[in-house]
């Protein structure tokens, strides 16, 4: 099948999200062209499969150096900017959030203004931002939904929210071909340890505690990465510009329970000596600000672009501990070179 949209800007693709989605958009047959600064969360390695593909070219550099995006953006034609270059952990927010307002906001920024030109170059080109449902706040009941208004909590969201309301600005203001999307939490391979579902895989493995904060009975709507890029491709090639689309797939569950669905596969795939990896959990110190409760009505991408989530919870889940338990290497080095599994987030409290 021809696609219309064939030259990609895939800034922040050496990311959990990110990596998934060039995969995808190597294997449709698109040129990528990934620009990404390898921060702490970023690794080249999680690209090994594409890195020698002839549609496939790298650049380790920041979206917020002026001097490399000018050189860089001068001459070339593309036919879409995806960002998913951004800070991505709350907890890190929260322990200090400049770097947060830095990339999530000024890069973005940077980029819009970049995107103008590109959009000169090529009519169709369009620019399609890569959000979270973060920036809605937190929902007692009911879901969230593109009316819902921007009610960001911690610093984290609140970066996110900025740079979602430039990406609006561009639109109304300069008419630059926007799309934003909004999505509950991922899992899935490869996932930067610092989040949840690592976490927990990876202090189980190596018999540590899995810290719960607070009682447990936050809730988080939890999405698989791959059913995240087909609903993202979905949109760069159907969506409809100046359009916002939330993505979730109707996974809301408190995070105790969450903690027990991941210890329930790893006793089934992993099982330990007269005891189950359930007791090795342990309720902590909650996060500050934390949100209660995430949940996403995705009816508008399943109305209007056809897109369904694809892969079943629970088996995706178990794939997932599958990964960490074939894939100790890469884990390992990540532990040992960018971040050993500590606890963030709590030592500014007033
Ligand atoms: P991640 O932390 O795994 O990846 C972020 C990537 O951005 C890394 O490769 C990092 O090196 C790169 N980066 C950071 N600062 C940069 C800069 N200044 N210049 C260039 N590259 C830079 O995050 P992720 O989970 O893959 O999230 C990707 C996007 O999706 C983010 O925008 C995030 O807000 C959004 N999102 C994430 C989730 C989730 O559950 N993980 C859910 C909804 C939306
Ligand atoms: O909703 C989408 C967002 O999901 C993304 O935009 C963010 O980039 C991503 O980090 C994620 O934010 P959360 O705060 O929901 O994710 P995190 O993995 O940090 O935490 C998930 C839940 O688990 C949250 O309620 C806090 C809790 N938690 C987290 C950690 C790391 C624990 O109970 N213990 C932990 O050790």
């Amino acid at each position: 099948m021809e696609y219309k949209i064939k030259k990609l800007i895939v800034t922040g693709g050496a990311g959990f999200i990110g990596s998934h989605f060039v995969r995808l958009s190597i294997e449709k047959g698109f040129n990528v062209t990934v620009i990404d600064k390898l921060t702490y969360s970023g690794s080249l390695e999680a690209l090994n499969d594409v890195r020698n593909n002839k549609n496939f070219k790298f650049y380790k550099e920041s979206i917020l150096d002026d001097k490399f995006l000018l050189e860089f953006f001068r001459e070339k034609q593309y036919d879409a900017l995806i960002n998913f270059a951004a800070e991505t952990h709350v907890d890190r927010s929260i322990e200090n959030s400049a770097d947060f307002v830095l990339t999530n906001i000024v890069g973005v920024q940077k980029l819009l203004d970049l995107s103008i030109d590109l959009h000169k170059k090529n009519q169709s080109f369009k620019f399609i931002q890569i959000s979270t449902d973060e920036v809605f706040g937190s929902i007692k009941s009911g879901s969230f939904s593109e009316n819902s208004k921007y009610k960001p909590n911690s610093p984290y969201a609140a970066s996110k929210a900025g740079g979602d309301h430039l990406v609006l600005s561009y639109y109304k203001t300069y008419g630059l071909p926007v799309i934003i999307t909004n999505c509950s939490n991922n899992y899935g391979n490869n996932q930067f340890p610092e989040k949840f579902v690592p976490l927990l895989i990876i202090k189980a493995l190596q018999n540590l505690y899995l810290p719960i904060y607070g009682n447990g009975n936050q809730m988080r709507d939890w999405i698989n990465v791959k059913d995240h890029c087909d609903a993202i491709m979905l949109i760069l090639e159907q969506g409809v510009i100046g359009e916002q689309y939330l993505i979730g797939a109707d996974n809301c569950i408190r995070n105790i329970d969450m903690a027990e669905k991941i210890c329930n596969s790893l006793d089934d795939l992993l099982p330990l000596k007269n005891k189950s990896y359930k007791n090795l959990i342990k309720f902590v110190t909650d996060r500050p600000g934390h949100d209660y409760r995430y949940s996403i009505n995705s009816n508008k991408i399943k109305n209007e672009l056809g897109w369904r989530p694809k892969i079943d919870f629970d088996r995706g889940l178990k794939e997932t501990v599958k990964w960490y338990l074939n894939n100790k290497t890469i884990w390992e080095k990540t532990l040992k070179e960018n971040y050993s599994g500590q606890r963030l987030g709590l030592n500014k409290l007033i």
